[in-house]
């Protein structure tokens, strides 16, 4: 925290080397470190200052996924650092306690950078989410896990070139979590809060423990749920996170697992898009002697859902082929719309082709209406900022717009698959 209240954070953008597999070191990046960045963590009402050092001979950019800010402060393709430089955004944080997180977003190489670790965590917490009941000692009962897919060639070299052929971009064949290979969680509590994000380019993962054992749904992208919802599966595309919260008792062993899962293409295109593959993502075990409650509370402290008002604007984007949206491809000066400051509207998200694609929009949160016809499942009736659309199907989501005007800088909508991003299946709108 500086002189004036705010608190500040300094990152670096540089190169390093990571040893994922031992005994073989790779170059990768990482903000103040090798590989991934801080978990930076902020309480609704701070003022947030941050200052972001480019030590990589290329330009970078730091965006602030799922963050409610002006545009100007967004870190996306318009606010480019160049090599040596140094950009520090400002801005209140005013939404509630959620799991949002920052990765690299430069024009057409956000993959690429994500993909060699320029990403993190960052925890927003507020008045009611300490008190809430669910686990919250960071890094005891309360475990972040960034999920990410890579491919290593033999030598172990983080390989940014081979791609498995999928349209959706690359997929890889061994798993990183937290940028550690084969990992494991010694869990000294009776309940667990795992806070999973999917910092992967392209991968759906369809998580679930082993033995199948059920586990609690407590927030999803932006925000807590208004309750516990047990589920035993939880499918996550990249960008969406979603906090599980898991009971395990003394001595026990259990995988969380991805598991194979339908994206909606039919049997050929859902196989070239990963989801015929299955994965151990992190081993939980448990000490003899466990600590803390053993019950979650019936009620969550959830933010309100966002109401649609009567004669709401509607507006319908169509997701076509990997490098369009409503036909057009990303032009870094085409404002494709703009929007009243603190207007809702309605959004219809139409995924026409056979391929999965992932919506997302910057500078707010929104709630999910409908999904391929019917009523969301309670775990996506949270506050959320990404949106995995199947193959095929269609969404309508209600979006409560910030009231930070800007004419001249946009914020960026777009397919979070990395490479239908970089590609051009993204467009921006203004807030005047
Ligand atoms: Cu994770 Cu344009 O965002
Ligand atoms: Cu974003
Ligand atoms: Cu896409």
């Amino acid at each position: 925290t500086d002189r004036s209240g705010r608190r500040v954070f300094d990152l670096t953008a540089a190169t390093g080397a990571t040893e994922f597999l031992s005994g073989n070191p790779t170059d990768t990046w990482g903000v103040n470190g090798s590989y991934l960045g801080p978990t930076l963590r902020a309480r609704t009402g701070d003022r947030v200052r941050v200052h972001v050092t480019n030590h990589l001979d290329e330009p970078t950019t730091l965006h602030w996924h799922g963050m409610h800010l002006p545009a100007a402060m967004d870190g996306g393709p318009h606010q480019p650092i160049a090599p040596g430089a140094t950009w520090s955004p400002e801005w209140t944080v005013t939404q509630p306690a959620a799991t949002l997180w920052y990765h690299a977003h430069p024009a057409g190489r956000t993959l690429e950078q994500v993909y060699r670790g320029l990403a993190g965590l960052f925890l927003i917490d507020d008045r009611v989410s300490a008190t809430s009941g669910l686990p919250h000692r960071y890094g005891v009962d309360d475990i972040p896990l960034i999920v990410q897919d890579k491919n290593f060639t033999g030598d172990g070299q983080l390989d940014t070139g081979r791609t498995r052929f999928s349209p959706i971009g690359p997929l890889g064949d061994e798993i990183l979590v937290n940028g550690t290979h084969d990992p494991y969680l010694p869990v000294t509590t009776r309940l667990v809060r795992l806070r999973l994000l999917n910092a992967s380019a392209a991968r759906t993962y369809d998580f679930g423990f082993t033995d199948n054992r059920p586990f609690a749904a407590v927030a999803s992208d932006a925000g807590l749920l208004p309750a516990p919802y047990e589920l035993r599966r939880l499918r996550l595309a990249p960008s969406e996170r979603a906090e599980i919260v898991v009971a395990v008792s003394p001595d026990d062993h259990v995988v969380l697992r991805s598991h194979p899962t339908g994206l909606g293409g039919g049997a050929l295109p859902d196989r070239f898009a990963g989801a015929d593959d299955s994965f151990d993502i992190l081993r939980l075990q448990a000490a003899s002697r466990l600590t803390g409650p053993t019950a979650l509370p019936e009620q969550l402290p959830a933010p309100a859902p966002v109401i649609p008002p009567a004669g709401a604007d509607r507006r319908v984007f169509t997701f076509n082929h990997a490098s369009r949206i409503n036909g057009h491809a990303y032009a870094p000066h085409r404002i494709d719309f703009s929007v009243a400051p603190g207007a809702t509207e309605i959004w219809e998200l139409r995924n026409g082709s056979d391929n999965p694609h992932v919506f997302h929009v910057h500078g707010v949160s929104f709630t999910v209406l409908s999904l391929a016809g019917s009523r969301p499942p309670p775990h996506l009736t949270g506050r959320k900022d990404s949106l995995l659309l199947p193959a095929g199907t269609a969404a309508v989501i209600v979006v409560r717009f910030g009231t930070h005007a800007d004419p001249e800088r946009p914020y960026m909508f777009h397919c979070h698959l990395m490479a239908h991003e970089d590609h051009g299946m993204m467009g921006q709108y203004t807030v005047t």
